[in-house]
């Protein structure tokens, strides 16, 4: 393991102004979507998608990471390209999920446990060999009628741990997402006391595992209302909540944070991202970054529709939404942004 290159690469990741995109949804999720659009459901159509979001312009002045899914790293541009190296050439350091997707967990109705843990450490030392330096794993927290138990969050947080110590382990930096889902009716204050709980359990897990910190990063929630909540608050209010609760359970040799969207509008996501850094930027231990897949990606998604002619349009949107992130990351994001 070399620990310098761990740190200088986690560092990168969030340096700056920039943040990480998230473009590895699964076949299932990514069919989703585009299934809400029309969009075909292929191997190739994913492909094309993926070559439309990577080949676009000046992506790295504000993208330092991108994300990719499994099936991505063994495609190619239509040029032959393979994807890892496109984006290299890009100046965007290549990231992978590796997780298997949140199954059921056993006796905790309700709740998930994300597998994929039997056969990691290959599959690391396989991307390593392409050119993949860091790597993502989400586990997911639902709040409901009582739930989270502590059976599922010490699974999950126990599940991390181990796949961040293996990554360490294998040379790649882990991105580690334990993500309290925003479904429900819950308020602001019930989402501050999971995320808070979730936070300790993990890193109080990562610390067991002998991860070290300074190489790796964190992919949290921001503490939100749940989407249907009727008390919905202002984005001042969600920086504090967030910034109050990640002080309180991330510690300081963790070179940075880079939020999810998890369904939030992309404007929300931006502005509240925005609050953050206009009310604490100069006072953290750590970055405050994004690492958004729908919040970056869905504007461009729907300009797309899965036509080559809409390819340079759609450009144009993920570039914007990026670039409105990276003000976001200095405090300099405004609505004004959103019309020009
Ligand atoms: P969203 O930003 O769409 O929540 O996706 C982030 C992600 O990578 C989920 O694992």
């Amino acid at each position: 393991m070399n620990l310098q290159e761990l740190i200088k690469t986690a560092k990168i990741l969030v340096a700056g102004d920039k943040g990480l995109l998230a473009m590895d949804e699964s076949n299932p999720t990514c069919n989703k979507r585009f299934a809400a659009l029309g969009i075909p459901q292929t191997p190739e159509v994913r492909c094309a998608y993926r070559e439309m979001i990577v080949t676009t312009r000046g992506l790295s002045e504000s993208i330092s990471g991108a994300i990719l899914y499994d099936e991505t790293i063994c495609q190619q541009l239509k040029d032959g390209t393979p994807f890892v190296k496109a984006i290299i050439n890009a100046g965007i350091i290549p990231g992978i999920k590796v997780d298997a997707g949140a199954k059921e967990l056993a006796g905790h109705p309700g709740e998930k446990i994300t597998e994929g843990l039997d056969g990691l450490q290959d599959r690391l030392m396989e991307y390593f060999q392409t050119g993949i330096r860091f790597a993502k794993w989400r586990a997911v927290i639902a709040i409901g009628n009582g739930i989270p138990t502590r059976g599922c969050i010490e699974a999950n947080a126990h599940a991390l741990a181990r796949y961040a110590a293996l990554c360490q382990e294998c040379g790649l930096v882990p991105v580690v997402e334990p993500e309290v889902l925003m479904d429900g009716g819950h308020t602001l204050e019930q989402c501050f006391k999971v995320t808070e709980e979730v936070l300790h359990t993990v890193f109080n897990q990562l610390y067991r595992q002998g991860v070290m910190l300074e190489g790796m990063i964190l992919k949290p929630n921001m503490v939100l209302p749940g989407l249907i909540c009727l008390k919905q608050v202002s984005s001042e209010d969600v920086a504090d909540a967030t910034v109050k609760c990640l002080l309180r359970a991330v510690p300081a040799a963790v070179p940075g944070i880079a939020f999810l969207s998890g369904g939030q509008s992309s404007e929300l996501a931006s502005a509240r991202l925005n609050a953050m850094n206009v009310r604490f930027k100069s006072r953290l231990p750590w970055a405050l970054a994004f690492s958004f897949a729908r919040a970056i990606q869905q504007p461009a998604l729907e300009i797309w529709q899965g036509k080559e002619a809409n390819v340079l349009e759609a450009q144009k949107a993920l570039y914007h939404r990026a670039k409105c992130n990276q003000a976001a990351r200095l405090g300099e994001y405004t609505a004004k942004m959103e019309r020009s």
